[in-house]
């Protein structure tokens, strides 16, 4: 009756429709991508796939740059998620995964699968993404691309105020490794990005 790949299809449907206007990086295809590098690091650690996917499609759902009303955002949920056929065990951790992953609370997830959700998140601001998610989002609050006068306030300021941080805050091996790639390309990006900027 209700198999778990049509579960995660309901999930994803009903993520699509709320995220399709969202222009500061946290769109639909950041769920997407967050999913998958979520689904990936969940193989490898043997963590339950569907908990992992479930809560990687939702975890923004609450998100406050996306709500204004993050508290009729997960009741709302909770209703879908019982609707769908959910457990209830399995409700209460998709709900508790969405209540850590954010960046911006500090939270270390509990539970593996809590962990890759929160991995996977964070993969998505490294990399050639992150630094178009980076801009993207600097642009949506006035932010300037780079200011070398001052020692904050800029995208480029981000960087070192967030992006060059979260390698070291992966928890699963696999994360890790992945973030290693991508932090290096960061690195690479602004090399290069002094150096035309010093007109070399
Ligand atoms: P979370 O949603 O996990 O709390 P953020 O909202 O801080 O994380 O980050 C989401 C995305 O927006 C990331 O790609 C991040 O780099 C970007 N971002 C957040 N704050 C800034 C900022 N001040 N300047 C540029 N990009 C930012
Ligand atoms: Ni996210």
């Amino acid at each position: 009756m209700h198999s778990k790949d049509n579960q995660l299809d309901k999930i994803s449907e009903y993520v699509k429709q709320k995220f399709s206007n969202e222009t500061t990086g946290h769109d639909y295809f950041h769920l997407e991508r967050v999913v998958k590098n979520a689904n990936k690091i969940a193989i490898e650690e043997d963590a339950n796939l569907f908990i992992t996917m479930a809560a990687a499609w939702l975890h923004d759902i609450a998100d406050h740059k996306l709500t204004i009303n993050p508290k009729k955002e997960l009741n709302e949920l909770l209703q879908f998620l019982k609707q769908l056929g959910l457990q209830h065990s399995q409700i209460e951790a998709i709900m508790t995964i969405i209540d850590t992953t954010s960046y911006s609370k500090g939270v270390i997830p509990t539970t593996i699968e809590g962990k890759i959700v929160q991995d996977a998140d964070r993969l998505d601001a490294l990399g050639a993404i992150g630094i178009a998610r980076a801009f993207a989002y600097g642009g949506s609050k006035q932010r300037t691309i780079y200011e070398p006068t001052k020692s904050t306030g800029s995208t480029i300021h981000h960087f070192y105020e967030k992006l060059l941080l979260l390698q070291d805050s992966m928890h699963t091996n696999t994360g890790r490794m992945i973030a290693a790639e991508r932090h290096q390309y960061i690195e690479n990006f602004l090399n290069q990005f002094y150096k035309e900027w010093e007109g070399e």
